[in-house]
């Protein structure tokens, strides 16, 4: 019998060669999708209206050998950054295979249609509607010659559970899920793949910010007791994994997919079973 003593197989970069942006790529969700598409291989763009934290991710990835990462001011609700931002990466690293349509806020978390104010939902539509669209358009208008590339979009579990967060992101979440869909139809000539990740609640700064810091453990707790799937929550780092299978030619036949990351809460409702059970059946 032979022995297998060989040593273990080296780290796959499974995002060697490519060239990414990330929206919103200087916190949360974005920051831990920069650093995994980094350590991947990807030269990446960091994209973000938060200028101080996206230059001090930048710096220290740079510090490590082999990494290129760049950061670029963009405010993804205004044309020009967008198209900016898609223009210098193209002019520094020749292509751009992955943009990742990440930028989002909360807006106000008064989840009632009579405290919902026309103020809060068109800022919530113009950073996480417009932003996407422009995002989009912008990546679509240099991957279309190229006949490849990857959009991807963070939408949210919003955009396939009710009741969930303000009408304002609702809707804002399902139209990038509509956006997403439309555009694989159209991009698909191109050879061009179009997804979405959709997370349940992860702790980053939008939530926190949101519910504030005394509410986070709360929030956490709540979400443990009422998860589906018990043992895990999720993770940034988990929806990042999530950006990097999309990304990566391992999905080369994946498009038109909302990769809803919620560990099944989406499709439970124990309404019916826990009111039976009340009634002793
Ligand atoms: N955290 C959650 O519970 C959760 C759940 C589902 C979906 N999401 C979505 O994930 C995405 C990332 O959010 P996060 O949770 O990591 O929050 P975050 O606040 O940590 O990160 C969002 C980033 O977007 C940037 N941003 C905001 N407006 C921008 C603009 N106009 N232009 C450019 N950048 C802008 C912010 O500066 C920030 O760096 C958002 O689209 C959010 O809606 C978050």
């Amino acid at each position: 019998m032979q022995m297998n003593n060989s040593s273990p197989s080296p780290f796959a970069k499974r995002l060697q060669g490519k060239v990414a942006i990330v929206t919103g790529g200087a916190s949360g969700i974005g920051e831990s999708t920069v650093r995994l598409f980094t350590k991947h291989g990807a030269k990446v763009v960091i994209a973000d209206v938060q200028d101080d934290q996206g230059a001090s991710l930048c710096q220290e990835l740079l510090s490590k050998p082999g990494n290129v990462v760049m950061y670029v001011h963009c405010d993804v609700t205004i044309d020009s950054d967008v198209q900016n931002v898609v223009d210098t990466t193209v002019s520094k690293y020749g292509k751009l295979d992955i943009m990742f349509n990440n930028a989002g806020i909360s807006g106000d978390l008064d989840d009632t249609i009579m405290g919902s104010g026309l103020n809060n939902l068109k800022r919530v539509i113009e950073v996480n509607t417009f932003g996407s669209f422009l995002g989009a358009k912008h990546a679509a208008r240099v991957m279309i010659p190229a006949k490849k590339g990857v959009i991807l979009f963070t939408s949210s579990v919003s955009s396939v559970t009710a009741g969930y967060s303000s009408h304002a992101y609702t809707m804002s979440k399902h139209t990038v899920v509509g956006l997403m869909k439309n555009l694989c139809v159209e991009l698909g000539q191109y050879g061009i793949r179009v997804n979405c990740v959709s997370p349940s609640p992860v702790a980053t700064p939008l939530l926190v910010d949101a519910v504030g810091m005394e509410m986070k453990v709360v929030v956490e707790e709540s979400l443990r007791a009422s998860a589906t799937l018990k043992g895990v929550m999720l993770t940034v780092e988990d929806v990042a994994e999530a950006a990097l299978y999309l990304g990566s030619d391992e999905a080369k036949f994946v498009s038109g997919v909302n990769l809803v990351l919620d560990g099944g809460y989406s499709t439970t409702n124990l309404s019916f079973p826990t009111m039976l059970k009340s009634f002793g059946l």
